[in-house]
């Protein structure tokens, strides 16, 4: 089982993060205040594809495995988000994560998020920015270009 990460930690880890790394001391203390830290163990399926999702993470240790349609879309490991999707557009899960080892995890629900993306507006540029390249990899998988 992974050590549990203290409240320093935890500003100076979301600080290393490439989400938050413009983010002053300040909002990251703002930002640790609205993440609840959970733990996940290997095999644990973390979101369903098509099914509802009300929260979304962050990686603070460990890997997870993403699969879209039963197709390995790659992992994710510590820095970076996952989940965030379901709650932006309030659709279903768009792909299976699975824990591939033990992990600790940010996680923020859509209210949490909310303020988040109030407190620093940027992040919600970053967060589309990889929304948009997830989008572009998933559309070359299906339909990659010729020549
Ligand atoms: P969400 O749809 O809420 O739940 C599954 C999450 O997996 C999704 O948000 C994204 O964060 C992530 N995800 C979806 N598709 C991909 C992909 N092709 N590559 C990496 N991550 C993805």
């Amino acid at each position: 089982m992974a050590r549990k990460i203290g409240k320093d930690e935890r500003v100076q880890l979301l600080g290393s993060i490439w989400l938050f790394s413009h983010c002053d001391r300040k909002e990251l203390a703002r930002i640790s205040a609205l993440t609840t830290l959970q733990t996940a163990s290997a095999g644990d399926v973390l979101t369903e594809q098509g099914k509802p999702g009300s929260e979304c993470f962050i990686v603070a240790s460990g890997t997870a495995r993403v699969d879209v349609s039963g197709v390995d879309a790659g992992e994710i490991g510590p820095g970076a988000f996952f989940g965030e999707m379901a709650l932006l557009d309030g659709g279903p899960r768009s792909a299976t994560v699975t824990a591939l080892e033990d992990m600790q995890l940010l996680a923020l629900d859509r209210r949490e998020l909310d303020a988040l993306l109030d407190v620093v507006p940027s992040v919600g540029r970053k967060m589309l920015r990889v929304a948009g390249q997830r989008l572009r990899e998933a559309h070359d998988r299906h339909s990659p270009a010729s020549g």
